[in-house]
């Protein structure tokens, strides 16, 4: 049983959005911002970048088995240290941008949500390799009004209607979905190190989509290998792996809503009315004119 008596006492008050350079940001995301952008990438590094809730930590773990395994050394270190968050700076937490810097591995993968515009010039300039995560609007939507509920780092989420109308005006952490996902796909046109791939095609075939990841990374594991990556990287797996479930950090309440929520294509029908869904179909048709860039609302 939970309550607020239960919750560490140095907690501080929910971030509010404002304005940064055109984008929605908290300060938990700017404040370290002239050394995140002075950030020195190497050629092989690997980015993960994502709008959040499209499944970072799932392609974050995926990469983090296939090239480490579960080394002995390794295995208490839980995931957002394997992987630093680069623009995270928290109050009591290591910031990311160090976490990025003291990472012993090689090569070292990193996370990030920023807008393409906001990446640090020198993985443009290194010709780091990055691999964009996107996932549909409405699920996208969904995971993140429940992220906010619980993750004390974001400002408050609202009712979800409030939280799906702020979601459409772009109103959001990170700015707009749709300029977010837009965007990144532009940038694949002009650079080639840039692997673009879907959370709807990851639920469907992991397997198909993790030998797509190897061929962009040029790793041969053997068919076992890729097996056992696969093995671990279930939704079920993940959520009871402490590695990956976010259990140690205070500032996520799971007993809200857990981290490993539902990891499913469709859980909006759960959660749209068809008014809100005719309206967002709408506003969608608008703001998504790229005939090449198509997303599934279901599988
Ligand atoms: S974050 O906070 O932005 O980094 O979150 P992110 O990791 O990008 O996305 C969290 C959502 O991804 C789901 N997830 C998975 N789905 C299927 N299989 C696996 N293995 C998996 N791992 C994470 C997670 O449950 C969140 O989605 P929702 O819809 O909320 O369940």
């Amino acid at each position: 049983m939970s309550s607020t008596s239960d919750l560490p006492m140095e907690l501080p008050p929910r971030p509010t959005l404002f304005d940064f350079h055109g984008v929605s940001m908290i300060k938990y995301f700017t404040d370290n911002w002239e050394n995140i952008q002075s950030f020195k990438a190497r050629p092989d590094d690997i980015l993960i970048a994502t709008y959040p809730k499209a499944g970072t930590t799932w392609v974050s773990y995926i990469l983090d088995l296939l090239y480490f395994g579960e080394a002995d050394c390794r295995s208490s270190i839980p995931l957002q240290e394997r992987v630093p968050f680069l623009e995270i700076s928290v109050p009591s937490r290591p910031k990311g941008k160090d976490l990025a810097d003291q990472l012993p591995t090689v090569p070292r993968l990193i996370k990030t949500h920023l807008p393409v515009q906001f990446v640090p010039k020198s993985f443009w300039e290194q010709r780091s390799r990055i691999i964009y995560v996107a996932r549909n609007a409405k699920d996208s939507a969904v995971s993140y009004f429940h992220f906010g509920r619980m993750n004390r780092v974001l400002p408050e989420p609202g009712d979800w209607s409030c939280f799906l109308q702020n979601f459409m005006q772009g109103k959001m952490v990170f700015g707009s979905w749709y300029e977010h996902v837009n965007t990144w796909w532009d940038q694949k046109q002009t650079y080639s190190n840039l692997h673009y791939m879907f959370y709807e095609d990851l639920i469907e075939d992991s397997g198909q989509e993790i030998r797509r990841l190897c061929s962009f990374l040029g790793l041969s594991p053997t068919a076992e290998q890729r097996e056992l990556v696969q093995a671990k990287v279930t939704f079920d797996n993940m959520k009871q792996n402490k590695i990956t479930n976010f259990s140690t950090i205070p500032m996520m309440n799971q007993s809200v809503s857990p981290f490993m929520r539902k990891g499913r294509v469709g859980d909006w029908k759960n959660h749209f009315t068809v008014s809100q869904n005719e309206q967002f179909e709408e506003d969608y048709k608008n703001k998504m004119r790229n005939a090449a860039l198509v997303f599934r609302n279901e599988i």
